[in-house]
């Protein structure tokens, strides 16, 4: 397994995938990676549907036509918040987020690929994730995380950029 710098830095969106299905101890690690991040007041108000049905996947693409790699994926991970969670009410955005991201450098530390498509705060996305699995109105979608088996091997370009950097003020 990758160490946690290396898998910073090399990650890259996965777009492409040769399907197989996800095998079930690796989910089991993503999902811990996912609830392991910080969250604000500790409020942890996420929530993961795991869509591994391919049927179902390549629905996505039809309310969410930038989530249509996630046909050939091996599992879509949607990352939701409870927004009756009082702790997280500012936070949950930025919460589910971290936990993504946790998601998504798991994946890569372990040989898989995957990509984050954007859901909160287009209302009509989340609404149809809401519709298709039947997910509360409490509950909001943030983000739908597409893991699989990557086609090709993704060189992740270096993007440091000393401009953006401003030591001790602007
Ligand atoms: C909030 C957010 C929403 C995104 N939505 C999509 C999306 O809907 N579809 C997609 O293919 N990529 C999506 N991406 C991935 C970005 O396009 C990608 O991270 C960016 O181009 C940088 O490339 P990299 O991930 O390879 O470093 C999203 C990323 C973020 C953080």
């Amino acid at each position: 397994m990758m160490e946690a710098l290396e898998a910073i830095m090399t990650r890259k969106s996965v777009r492409e995938f040769g399907y197989q299905p996800m095998p079930e101890d690796t989910l089991k690690k993503l999902l811990a990676a996912g609830m392991q991040a910080p969250s604000g007041r500790k409020g942890m108000p996420w929530h993961f549907v795991v869509v591994s049905d391919r049927g179902a996947l390549s629905r996505v693409k039809e309310f969410h036509p930038h989530a249509a790699m996630a046909a050939d994926a091996s599992v879509g991970i949607l990352v939701c918040a409870d927004t009756t969670n009082k702790k997280s009410k500012e936070y949950f955005a930025q919460d589910c987020a971290a936990a993504t991201e946790n998601i998504l450098l798991a994946a890569h530390a372990l040989g898989m690929g995957g990509v984050w498509t954007g859901v909160y705060p287009n209302e009509q996305r989340m609404e149809s994730f809401r519709k298709m699995l039947d997910i509360p109105a409490h509950i909001a979608p943030v983000s739908f995380a597409v893991i699989g088996f990557s086609k090709k091997k993704e060189i992740a370009e270096p993007r440091y950029d000393g401009e953006r950097v401003h030591n001790e003020k602007w």
